[in-house]
C-alpha cells in the first residue's frame, strides 16, 4: 500500500455511520478517509485493508487503499464540532480510500449482474463474514459500468474475540438478504476459482499490509506480526471449507423485489461487469 499525506479535509460524508470524510493528498489524490479516531476503533480499518487487498488479489474490483498520514492541524478551519473532535484524536495514520467520483450506489432494481460475478462477491463475503452486503445497504458503487466493493469494515467480526476466533472457520454464513441474493449467484464456480488462491503466502502479504500502529497492545498476542499470523491462519481455516457453509434461502419479507407496477418493464435494467 502507498502512503499519502491529507493535506487538506475537504466534507464529511453524511452518509456513513463512521463519520468518514473526503479528503485530499499530496499525491494530489482525492480520498474517502477513514479515521482511527472514530467510535469503531481502529479494528474498523484492519478489516478494511485486510479483506479490501484480499477481494483485489482474487480480482474483485475495490478502490485503491492508501495509507493516509493525518496531521490534525488540517481540521483547525472545521467549523463542525463533532468533526474536528475526530481530526483530533486521529493523528497518524488512518485509511485512504480512492474516490469514485461520479460513482452510484448499486440499486437491485437498476442494475443486472451475471451469476458468475455475484457467486464470486457472496462467496468473498462468506470467507470473510461479511454481513454488511444486503440489499437494505449493499456497500457496491457502480462505476463506469463495473462493480466495485467497498466498506469492509465490519467484516471478520471474530477479530472481536480472538479465543473464539478459530471456530469462526465453521460459522454458517446466510446470504439470503444479500444485495446479489436474487441473481442465482453462482457459489461452486467462485469457489473453484477462489479457493485453491487463498494460500498463506498470500495471506502473509497481505496481513503485512497493516500498520503496526493499529495492531498493537491486542490482548492475548505479544507482537503486531503474532497478531498477523492470527488473521492468516483464521481466513486460510476457513477458505478451505466455506462453500459448505453458505446458505440462499428466502429473502426477508420487506425486501424490494420489484419495481412499482406503474414503472415495471418501463426501466431495462443495466448490466454491469
Ligand atoms: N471510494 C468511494 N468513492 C465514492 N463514494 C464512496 C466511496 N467510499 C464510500 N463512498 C460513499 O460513502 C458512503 C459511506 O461509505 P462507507 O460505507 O464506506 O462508510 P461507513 O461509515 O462504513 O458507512 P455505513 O456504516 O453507513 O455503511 C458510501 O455508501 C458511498 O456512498
Ligand atoms: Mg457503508
Amino acid at each position: 500500500m502507498r502512503e499519502v499525506i491529507a493535506t487538506r479535509y475537504v466534507t464529511p460524508l453524511r452518509e456513513g455511520g463512521s463519520l468518514p470524510g473526503l479528503v485530499e493528498g499530496d499525491d494530489l489524490g482525492t480520498y474517502i478517509m477513514k479515521f482511527t479516531g472514530a467510535g469503531q476503533g481502529r479494528k474498523t480499518l484492519v478489516a478494511e485493508v485486510i479483506c479490501g487487498e484480499l477481494g483485489r488479489r482474487l480480482g474483485l474490483r475495490v478502490p485503491e487503499l492508501v495509507r493516509m498520514q493525518l496531521d490534525p492541524v488540517i481540521g483547525l478551519s472545521e467549523p463542525d464540532q463533532e468533526v474536528q473532535a475526530l481530526l483530533k484524536a486521529s493523528g497518524g495514520l488512518n485509511l485512504g480510500m480512492d474516490y469514485l467520483p461520479g460513482s452510484l450506489g448499486f440499486d437491485p432494481l437498476a442494475f443486472e449482474v451475471s451469476a458468475r460475478e455475484a457467486g464470486r462477491v457472496v462467496w468473498f463475503d462468506a470467507l470473510i463474514n461479511n454481513v454488511d452486503r444486503s440489499w437494505r445497504n449493499p456497500n457496491l458503487l457502480v462505476w463506469h459500468g463495473e462493480l466495485w466493493l467497498i466498506d469492509h469494515g465490519a467484516a471478520m467480526i471474530w477479530h472481536h474475540n480472538w479465543p473464539t476466533a478459530q471456530k469462526a472457520s465453521a460459522r454458517p454464513y446466510n446470504a439470503s438478504d444479500h444485495a446479489l441474493a436474487t441473481y442465482g449467484p453462482d457459489v461452486a464456480a467462485a469457489a473453484e476459482e477462489f479457493a485453491p488462491r487463498i494460500t498463506e503466502d498470500l495471506l502473509t502479504e497481505i496481513a503485512a499490509d497493516v500498520p503496526d500502529e493499529w495492531l498493537d497492545g491486542e490482548p492475548g498476542f505479544d507482537s503486531p506480526d503474532e497478531l498477523r499470523g492470527a488473521y492468516v491462519r483464521t481466513l486460510l481455516d476457513r477458505a478451505r471449507t466455506v462453500s459448505e457453509h453458505i446458505t440462499i434461502g428466502e429473502p426477508t419479507k420487506d425486501r424490494p423485489s420489484q419495481a412499482p407496477e406503474w414503472l415495471a418493464g418501463k426501466l431495462p435494467r443495466r448490466a454491469v461487469k
